[in-house]
């Protein structure tokens, strides 16, 4: 490819996923061609259908078996966002887990530095752990639970992943911003992997009961997609973020309690509410977070960032993605 098209080209890393794909028409509304590495392992070659197919390259596989056959100078800049992501998912399979967070992490960033492409890395609120000491700063300290607990494995690949690229960074000089997304939500979200608001979406709309985990009274920070994806192009281009990490997210906290209270409401739905264990629902006792809520003010500070779809809308939209909100069948 000629050297004048690598201003253009993007690759994005888990593109057909539910935040790659959001990403990646961003970034074609911008006028970028995008490469997308994804190996449908949670993501959707559909979620891509709305790209124009002379906008993108696809390429089917494991990042780590793609990466060998690209040359890392036709990227202008990469978003790394193939992850194995969820708490069902390093619960049920700790070791795929582990080694798709790191090695892919680790393989991505030594192609990024073959030829020093700018390179966003997705990490998570996760990362936090059980830190009482809300909001969160970039800066706090992490607080994880002990090695026994597969919970604790997925924020630590992702911490692992920030100190890899931070160390591309000090050592290397490779540009790299760490992105640690709270709670994301929007259309395309699958609940299968244990994503609560899609879960309940589904559940109420098959008047099937909203199953909340634990008593509920524990909160979170939701921010719609569409909102993230506003901010991800900017990451890159503002000298200030290179080599830091940032919080994306909102800091407007919910209880699960009051998120189940809201989709019934704005659904209409007639579904109950109930409770159940962690053991229940995971088949393991699991420790979870009371609160994980973001202190924004370092991105707002860099990027004027500014959620505006209210979560409300977010549910709606979730739900005419899935059919009219009064089929109670649809999802049965
Ligand atoms: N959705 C959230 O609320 C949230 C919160 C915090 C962090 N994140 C991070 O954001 C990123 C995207 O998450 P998402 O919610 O869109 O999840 P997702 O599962 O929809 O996206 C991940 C994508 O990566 C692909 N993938 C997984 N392993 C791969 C591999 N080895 N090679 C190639 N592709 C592979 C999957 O098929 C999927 O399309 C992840 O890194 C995740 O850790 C998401």
């Amino acid at each position: 490819m000629a050297r004048s098209d690598r201003s253009r080209n993007i690759l994005v890393t888990g593109g057909a996923g539910f935040i790659g794909s959001h990403l990646v028409e961003k970034l074609v509304s911008q006028g970028a061609h995008i490469t997308v590495v994804d190996d449908l392992s949670t993501g959707r070659r559909s979620n891509l259908d709305a790209i124009d197919p002379s906008d993108i390259d696809f390429i089917e596989g494991e990042l780590s078996l793609v990466l060998p056959e690209l040359q890392a100078d036709r990227f202008s800049e990469i978003y790394h966002l193939a992850a194995a992501v969820g708490v069902r998912l390093v619960v049920d399979q700790p070791v795929r887990v582990i080694e798709t967070n790191v090695l892919e992490t680790l393989g991505l960033l030594r192609f990024a530095s073959s030829a020093n492409v700018p390179t966003v890395l997705a990490s998570t609120s996760e990362v936090y752990g059980k830190s009482l000491q809300v909001p969160f700063s970039e800066n706090d300290d992490l607080v994880l639970g002990p090695t026994t607990e597969p919970r604790w494995a997925y924020a630590c690949s992702k911490a692992i992943d920030e100190f890899l690229g931070l160390a591309w960074y000090r050592d290397q000089g490779l540009p790299v911003v760490i992105s640690r997304f709270f709670n994301t939500v929007g259309p395309r979200q699958i609940g299968v992997w244990g994503m609560v608001l899609p879960r309940f979406v589904e559940a109420a709309m098959a008047g099937e009961p909203l199953l909340v985990y634990g008593t509920g009274e524990q909160t979170r920070c939701f921010c719609d997609v569409r909102d993230v994806v506003e901010v991800l192009p900017r990451l890159l281009h503002q000298p200030d973020a290179i080599g830091n990490v940032l919080n994306v997210g909102r800091d407007i906290p919910i209880s699960i309690m009051q998120l189940a209270h809201m989709v019934i409401e704005v659904l209409g739905s007639t579904s109950p509410i109930e409770t159940i264990s962690y053991e229940a629902a995971y088949g393991r006792q699991i420790e979870d977070m009371i609160q994980r809520r973001p202190d924004v003010s370092k991105i707002q500070s860099l990027f004027d960032f500014k959620p505006l779809i209210p979560l409300e809308q977010t549910i709606r939209d979730l739900a005419s993605e899935r059919g009219s909100s009064s089929d109670n069948g649809a999802l049965s």
